[in-house]
């Protein structure tokens, strides 16, 4: 859907970008294709292994080119939908691996959870260079007509995320002047 839109607006503007849809890790994509990885709102709690999903938007990303992550933040698991004050839920923790998500629309998939130290860390791993990190009040989605308390602007329940894959490239062997060579036009690639 954000890829749609994204290419929607790209077509009105006339801006020479192509939207790429891909599944993440070992998406068939050629290495140093993308000006732009975005990854958001539910993608990462699909994603068991994220130091796998960092390296292979490091691979995608041209030296230069960036990753934008819009995702809910790690912490939203444990709030209550409570109307009237936002609480903790007593099952759920923050450190925990996954969670079963006994919300609508999910009723009862599991979900991964990485903390916000977590998801930073995959990232500086695969060899990015963070420029922002942001954490927001509002969510990303609402059920109907539901005002949790949980999402009135005392608790997070978003983060943003930039980061920079250097212009020398990734990795232990420095340079990777193959990523410039053939890219024809500008790609982006959305995970999500
Ligand atoms: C709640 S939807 C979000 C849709 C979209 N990201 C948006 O912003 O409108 C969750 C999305 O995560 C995607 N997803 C799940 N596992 C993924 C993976 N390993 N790589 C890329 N996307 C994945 C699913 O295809 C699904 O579209």
């Amino acid at each position: 859907m954000a890829a749609t839109a994204a290419q929607r607006r790209a077509d009105e503007l006339g801006a020479n970008c192509r939207y790429v849809v891909a599944e993440l890790p070992g998406a068939p994509l050629r290495d140093g294709c993308a000006d732009l990885v975005y990854t958001g709102k539910g993608a990462l709690i699909w994603m068991p292994d994220l130091d796998a999903w960092a390296a292979d938007v490091a691979r995608l990303a041209r030296p230069g080119g960036h990753l934008f992550v819009h995702e809910a933040h790690p912490m939203v698991p444990l709030w209550t939908w409570d109307e009237d004050e936002p609480r903790i839920r007593p099952d759920r923790g923050y450190f925990e691996r996954s969670h079963v998500n006994d919300t609508f629309p999910a009723n009862g998939a599991v979900e991964w959870q990485t903390t916000l130290a977590g998801i930073i860390t995959a990232v500086l791993g695969a060899g990015l260079e963070l420029r922002h990190v942001a954490e927001h009040p509002e969510p990303f989605w609402r059920w109907g007509d539901l005002d949790a308390a949980a999402w009135r602007g005392q608790l997070p329940n978003t983060f943003t995320l930039l980061a920079r894959k250097p212009s020398w490239g990734t990795g232990p062997t420095g340079p990777v002047p193959w990523c410039r060579a053939g890219r024809s036009g500008r790609w982006g690639t959305s995970a999500a």
